[in-house]
Formats: structure tokens, C-alpha cells, sequence
């Protein structure tokens, strides 16, 4: 039996070390702590991330709302519209994740997904700004 339960410690200890070890497997619960510098934003390091958890259940490779992919970096900047490299409040997906009148809120209110914090919102503009490279 201790034999049994040591095993399992060191498991349990080595599958928590290996999650640490794996950066991308932020789950939704900590996606909301990770905290996006305000400046050199990377799009795989802090965007995507957020994109995947928050966004592409509806804009993804099976549903593809309003024809926004959001899975890759180049489907989040295909339409000029909606990521203006350069120009923040020139891209309608940052007046949707800000909530701003005459566009419909993403994700929409109705839905399970939560709204981007304000970190994230001002992690979204400052990548744009920044040129919304593929960094
Ligand atoms: C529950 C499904 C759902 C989720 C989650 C969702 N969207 Fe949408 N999105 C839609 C639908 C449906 C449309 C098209 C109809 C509309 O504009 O309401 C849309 C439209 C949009 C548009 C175009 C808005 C406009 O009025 O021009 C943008 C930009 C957008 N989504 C970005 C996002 C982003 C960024 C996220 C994540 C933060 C997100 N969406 C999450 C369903 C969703």
C-alpha cells in the first residue's frame, strides 16, 4: 500500500512538473492571470492564447462566424476589417472585444465564453499598433 501511494506521489508530482514545463496548455481557468507586457506583444505567446480559449469555438476550422477564422495568425489578419495592422481603432475586432456600439459584442454576452479582461483588450490593441506581426 505505500509502495502504492508513493507511486502515485511521484506521478501525480511528475505530470504537474510536465504541465509546467508545457507553456501552451494554458487552460481557461489561468488564461485570466497571464499577464500581457505593454510592450512587444507576441501574437503566439499572448494572443492566440486568448483567441483559442475565448474565440474560435465560433470562428474556428468547423464554425467560421461572420467568415472570421481566429485559429491562426493568418486568418486573424486575412481581412483588413477586422485587424488593421498599424491601426487599432481602425479594426473592427477590437471595437467587438471593447464592446463598442454598432458592433456585436464578442463573444457575445449570451455566450458561456468570458470577456476579455481589460489586460487582454489593451494586449489586443498594443499587438495591432505594434503591427500585428506574426511574432
Ligand atoms: C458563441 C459564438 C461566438 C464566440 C465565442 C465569438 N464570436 Fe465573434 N461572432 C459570432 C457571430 C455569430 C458573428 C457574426 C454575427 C454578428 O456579427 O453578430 C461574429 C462576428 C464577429 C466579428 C465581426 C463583428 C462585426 O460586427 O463586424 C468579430 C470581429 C468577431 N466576431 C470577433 C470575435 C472575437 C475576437 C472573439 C473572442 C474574443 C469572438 N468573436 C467570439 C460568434 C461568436
Amino acid at each position: 500500500m505505500k509502495k502504492f501511494i508513493g507511486a502515485l506521489f511521484f506521478i501525480s508530482i511528475s505530470l504537474s512538473l510536465l504541465n509546467l514545463g508545457c507553456k501552451d496548455s494554458v487552460t481557461a481557468d489561468q488564461i485570466d492571470s497571464v499577464v500581457i507586457p505593454s510592450s512587444n506583444v507576441s501574437y503566439s505567446q499572448y494572443i492566440q492564447p486568448v483567441l483559442n480559449l475565448k474565440c474560435i469555438s465560433c470562428h474556428g476550422a468547423g464554425q467560421v462566424d461572420g467568415g472570421i477564422n481566429l485559429t491562426t495568425w493568418a486568418g486573424t489578419t486575412a481581412d483588413p476589417n477586422v485587424v488593421f495592422p498599424g491601426y487599432p481603432n481602425n479594426s473592427s475586432l477590437v471595437w467587438a472585444i471593447q464592446g463598442k456600439p454598432n458592433v456585436s459584442a464578442m463573444p457575445p454576452l449570451d455566450s458561456p465564453y468570458k470577456p476579455l479582461t481589460t489586460n487582454q483588450v489593451n494586449g489586443v490593441i498594443t499587438w495591432i499598433k505594434e503591427g500585428a506581426k506574426n511574432n
